[in-house]
């Protein structure tokens, strides 16, 4: 594994996790095929809460005063703007429980895109958003990027309900480099948050040296 990928090549907009010891230990657990499927999804779980409490970074804030109970005044920040959050069937539903963890009862849309495993092009099934979305910011859910092909579907589906690039967090697992490439060339003013830009994508477009099928494995289907 690379880790940073092609840090000279990373946009603004491509934001890596820090590649902390603990980070690295999360990945070495979810990465290895040996261990069991409920390591795997506490693990994971592990770093989508990371992945999320960093993609909130990215919204827009505004300076606020507040009085503590030392009949002091502290000057934070509040969170401007709504959110939602939509996430990529199937495999992005794992990262809605870490986004709920953070954000009580945030709207949840949901985008229904399958590769095709044969041709490895990805075919949009079912949407359904708030219908708001165009004034929310949206935190995109997906953990895996491989072609790009799915994501830049779903953020296609987006753009034509009317949210722009902009509003747009993208908030990924592991990445390809070619999926970083496809969709920061499309979207440049669209955010990605990942947790780990990996090596390469083999003949199937599966992620090496990854880790498999996240969706599979996470929801035992595999
Ligand atoms: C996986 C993954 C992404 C997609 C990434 O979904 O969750 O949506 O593949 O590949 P791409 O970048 O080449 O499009 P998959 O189609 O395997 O379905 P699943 O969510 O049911 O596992
Ligand atoms: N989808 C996955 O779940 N894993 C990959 O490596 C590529 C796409």
């Amino acid at each position: 594994m690379s880790g940073l990928g092609f840090p000279s090549a990373l946009s603004e907009n491509v934001i890596v996790l820090p590649q902390t010891n603990q980070l690295k230990g999360l990945f070495t657990i979810i990465r290895d095929c040996t261990k069991p499927r409920s390591e795997f999804i506490f693990y994971a779980n592990r770093i989508i809460r990371l992945i999320v409490e960093e993609g909130l970074n990215y919204l827009p804030v505004s300076p606020k005063t507040v009085t503590t109970a030392q009949n002091a005044s502290f000057d934070g920040v509040e969170f401007d703007g709504r959110i939602c959050g939509v996430s990529i069937m199937r495999a992005g539903e794992s990262m809605e429980q870490g986004l709920r963890e953070c954000c009580r009862s945030v709207r949840i849309g949901k985008i229904l895109i399958q590769r095709n495993e044969e041709t490895q092009q990805p075919v949009l099934f079912y949407k359904k958003l708030p219908k708001d979305v165009a004034t929310r910011y949206v935190l995109l859910l997906d953990p895996m990027l491989a072609t790009g092909g799915s994501a830049i579907k779903a953020i296609e589906v987006l753009l034509d309900n009317g949210c722009k690039q902009e509003q747009i967090i993208f908030l990924n697992v592991i990445a390809s480099p070619a999926g970083i490439k496809n969709i920061t060339a499309k979207f440049p003013k669209l955010r990605i948050v990942t947790a780990a830009i990996d090596d390469s994508l083999d003949e199937r477009g599966y992620i090496i040296p990854g880790l498999g099928d996240f969706g599979d494995i996470y929801f035992g289907t595999e």
